[in-house]
């Protein structure tokens, strides 16, 4: 396995100590000195740098796969901000284009996808072609892992087989998932097919995209909370919880976020039974409960209010104070509750940056004081 920053750790191990890889340390289950940070869709169009370059490259596809485009939208945010983590600039729906499924990102309208309407449209499903279509992200990773600072972990993802099938066969976004449940309720065997399809894939995926130097990965479930419980225990925590199996058993020092957004109560089975490293909170999970029954099993990660961010101020400083104080005498990752929206003020991401910076775990604070 290539990495620069494994490569350094050879050769002085108690690096692993220093402030270097702050995340790492955190995603670990390591209460940190102060949170590490890093926000959920940080490049995007809140940039004026990134319009830019958006502009100037096509769609948006055409971006995800050019892996020097891609590399430079993955660090136009470390560079302003400082976040500890970058994510790979890439969509969860490289998985269906790489299985061959027509996909495309149209203005205004968000990602539409020849949906797959009946079996022969899931038999056609290409998992042969797979990685060499997705080659460009594993190009971007492998870029990524040079040209990153030696503090920045970065973050390779997936969709989670649930969130990436509603956009197969809705074909595109849904507001009722109506479509996907009807093939959940109606016909399960097809769906397992589909659903276990896309398991072995994005492990197969996830590990390549760790052998190019990620070094932390997330499975962003972001459909999750509109299931009810036994489906959702049976569509998206196992599969997840497979997901995870697979790729710590192939790399077992890579640290799994799993961001299962909606899920309610069933955060806590996520916690027992997931197998992740770390849980990321969406923003409507209750702290007090977060830190009680799952920072005990888990580091957490999350969950300030994407919209708390465009409206900055004392709103901003108040909910940062709240959810810091609840969840940093633990293992825990500042982050967002979802991901961040285009309206957001670049200043006031910089005001974040500085007051996560700035924040101090208080001195011998158990993680279920406060
Ligand atoms: O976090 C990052 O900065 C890395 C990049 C990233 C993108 N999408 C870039 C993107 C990540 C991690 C994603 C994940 C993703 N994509 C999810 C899961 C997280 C979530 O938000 O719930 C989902 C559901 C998608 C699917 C998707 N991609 C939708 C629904 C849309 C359209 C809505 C929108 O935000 O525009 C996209 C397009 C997309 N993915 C953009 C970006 C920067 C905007 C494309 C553009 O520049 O026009």
């Amino acid at each position: 396995m290539v990495g620069r920053r494994k490569a350094s750790t050879a050769r002085n191990p108690e690096n692993m100590a220093s402030r270097n890889r702050l995340l790492l340390r955190a995603l670990q289950g390591h209460a940190t000195e102060r949170p590490p940070f890093w926000l959920m869709r940080q490049a995007g169009r809140y940039l004026p740098e990134y319009r830019k370059l958006r502009a100037e490259t096509g769609s948006f596809l055409e971006l995800c796969l050019t892996p020097e485009a891609a590399e430079e939208v993955t660090l136009q945010p470390i560079r302003r901000f400082g976040m500890d983590g970058a994510i790979l600039f890439s969509d969860i729906l490289m998985v269906p284009y790489g299985l061959g499924q027509k996909v495309a990102f149209e203005e205004g309208r968000g990602p539409v996808l020849e949906p797959i309407a009946a079996a022969e449209g899931l038999a056609a499903l290409d998992r042969n072609g797979f990685h060499e279509r997705v080659a460009p992200v594993y190009q971007t990773v492998r870029r990524l892992s040079g040209s990153l600072p030696e503090e920045t972990t970065l973050i390779g993802f997936a969709g989670a087989p649930w969130t990436v099938a509603s956009y197969m066969l809705e074909g595109g976004s849904s507001r009722d998932f109506a479509v996907i449940k009807s093939w959940a309720y109606g016909r399960p065997e097809a769906f397992a097919r589909l659903i276990d399809l896309l398991v072995e894939t994005t492990s197969e995926y996830l590990i390549r995209q760790i052998a190019a130097g990620a070094q932390a990965i997330q499975l962003f479930d972001s459909w999750a909370g509109v299931l009810a419980e036994p489906a959702l225990r049976r569509w998206c925590l196992e599969p997840s919880r497979r997901i995870v199996a697979r790729v710590t058993e192939a790399a077992p020092q890579v640290p799994v976020i799993l961001f299962p957004r909606g899920a309610g109560l069933l955060y806590d089975a996520y916690a027992a039974e997931g197998g992740a490293a770390a849980l990321s909170l969406d923003t409507t999970v209750p702290l007090g409960w977060a830190a009680e029954r799952l920072q005990p099993k888990v580091a957490l990660q999350g969950n300030l209010d994407p919209i708390v961010l465009v409206q900055g101020g004392e709103a901003l400083e108040q909910e940062m104070r709240r959810i810091l104080t609840a969840l940093s005498g633990g293992a825990y990752v500042f982050n967002l509750g979802h991901g961040i929206v285009p309206q957001t003020p670049p200043d006031h991401v910089s005001r974040l940056s500085e007051l996560v910076r700035g924040w101090k775990r208080p001195q011998g604070q158990a993680i279920t004081a406060g």
